[in-house]
């Protein structure tokens, strides 16, 4: 009796009718890009949302320029979070994307409760996290540049000017 086909659900890779992915990238390796980009894009989503937040909580004689610098910022990191989630269901795998998916996933600590946070230490916030994204997305990076993924270290290249660059300036504020 022949073994019956595995569900979807048994086994990601597979789909219906559609055919294996052979992009050149071992399963191994698309599998450990992925994973790497599974923490990546929940430090991203926990910078994003802690830049929105901060934009709409931000008081002081800052308000003006952060209100829009933060707006700016959040923008773009958004955009940048659906490439990522996409990349990883090009490589083959499921996005984790659920509130509880991001918090088991990141390496980025909570702040302080808004209403205790000047835009001093917001900003303060704003540049460990950009940094704390840069790491994670340098991680994934190497993971990919040795499996040869060019695509995934494109991107992640683009990503992190975009981090290091958010970082300098937000440090700017400070000095
Ligand atoms: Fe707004």
């Amino acid at each position: 009796m022949a073994t019956p086909a595995k569900t979807l659900k048994e086994d990601p890779q597979v789909g219906g009718n559609a055919p294996d992915i052979d992009i050149g990238i071992s399963a191994e390796d698309r599998k450990k890009i992925s994973e790497s980009l599974m923490v990546s894009l929940a430090d991203a989503f926990t910078l994003y949302l802690k830049t929105h937040n901060f934009h709409f909580n931000i008081t002081g004689e800052m308000f003006n320029s952060l209100h829009t610098m933060f707006e700016t910022q959040y923008n773009e990191q958004w955009m940048a979070f659906d490439e990522i989630a996409e990349r990883i269901r090009a490589l083959g795998f499921n996005v984790p994307a659920s509130y509880d998916d991001f918090q088991r996933l990141t390496s980025i600590k909570p702040g302080t409760k808004v209403e205790h946070t000047d835009w001093r230490e917001m900003v303060r916030q704003l540049v460990v996290g950009n940094e704390a994204v840069a790491r994670s997305e340098r991680k994934s990076l190497e993971i990919a540049d040795k499996a040869g993924d060019d695509p995934t270290v494109d991107m992640l290249t683009q990503r992190l000017k975009v981090h290091e660059k958010n970082a300098w300036m937000l440090r700017a504020l400070l000095q």
